[in-house]
């Protein structure tokens, strides 16, 4: 048995993911790192203050929850803590999509997240403390024509997060979601090369001219994100629960 409490993060090979691993190593929780690149996981646990361990996985397939939650137990004998942060919908016009392009994108972020909780769930419960963080995305409060899969996928993801938020009122685990909007990844960065590509722009130039289209001052970190994570994880934040936090910049201004 672990004497730290224990979390689960995925989607934990670069980006917000990695960044909430290392900010939740840093609060003293021992880690499950998981995604599909072996490599670079084994990376980041060996730079993490706290143990950590590497289980690469494909969310997408249905059996990889399971087995994510299994060896977690194995190796630490317990679970304090998931945060459902892997992701990868596209961008790009709803007229071009395919029937295959939604499947993949519910496939990964909504039922990954769903699979994982279900497994997760007892365990969460014996943990007497157990949290759950959904990483959904400012796309699920505000449509856009673009994001029509990803914001679809979010919405999802938030009324999860309600559903469980509100089963958790009787099993003593939180469930939360943060809202991240433009922060500097690579999937943001996809997006810079593309302006600068179109408008024939320098890549400074092109991450202005997003910035200034979306309304913000700046892109986030990821660094930024992790910080809010490991505060709902936390007993900080011990009477929060179905709560939907955006970290945007600002970014919406709807209610
Ligand atoms: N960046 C933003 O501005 C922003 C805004 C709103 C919402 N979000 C959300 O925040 C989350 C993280 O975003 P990010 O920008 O950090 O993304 P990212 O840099 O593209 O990283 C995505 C992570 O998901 C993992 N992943 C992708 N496909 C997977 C699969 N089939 N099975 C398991 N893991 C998989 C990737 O690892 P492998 O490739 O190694 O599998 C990687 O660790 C996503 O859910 C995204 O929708 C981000």
């Amino acid at each position: 048995m672990s004497a730290d409490r224990v979390a689960i993060v995925t989607g934990a090979s670069r980006g917000i993911g990695a960044a909430v691993a290392r900010e939740l190593s840093a609060q003293g929780l021992s880690l499950v790192l998981t995604a599909r690149s072996r490599a670079e996981l084994d990376a980041l646990a060996a730079q993490l203050p706290r143990p950590a361990l590497a289980i690469d996985a494909d969310l997408s397939e249905p059996a990889a929850a399971a087995r994510i939650v299994e060896a977690t137990l194995a190796h630490y004998g317990r679970l304090d803590a998931v945060v459902n942060n892997a992701g990868a919908t596209p961008r790009g016009d709803f007229l071009k999509f395919s029937d295959a392009d939604w499947d993949a994108g519910f496939a990964l972020k909504f039922f990954g997240a769903v699979r994982l909780c279900r497994a997760a769930w007892p365990a969460l419960v014996v943990s007497g403390g157990g949290a759950i963080v959904n990483i959904a995305g400012i796309g699920g409060r505000t449509g856009n024509a673009e994001f029509a899969i990803g914001g679809s996928v979010n919405a999802a993801l938030l009324n999860l997060t309600k559903a469980l938020a509100d089963r958790g009122v009787g099993d003593g685990v939180r469930v939360n979601a943060v809202n991240p909007s433009s922060i500097a990844t690579e999937r943001t960065q996809v997006r810079i090369d593309a302006i600068a590509r179109e408008r024939d722009l320098d890549p400074a130039q092109a991450a202005h001219e997003l910035a200034r289209k979306l309304g913000v001052a700046r892109f986030g970190e990821p660094a930024e994100i992790a910080r809010v994570v490991a505060f709902l994880v936390s007993d900080a934040a011990s009477y929060m629960q179905g709560a939907i936090v955006d970290v945007d910049g600002g970014q919406t201004r709807t209610l």
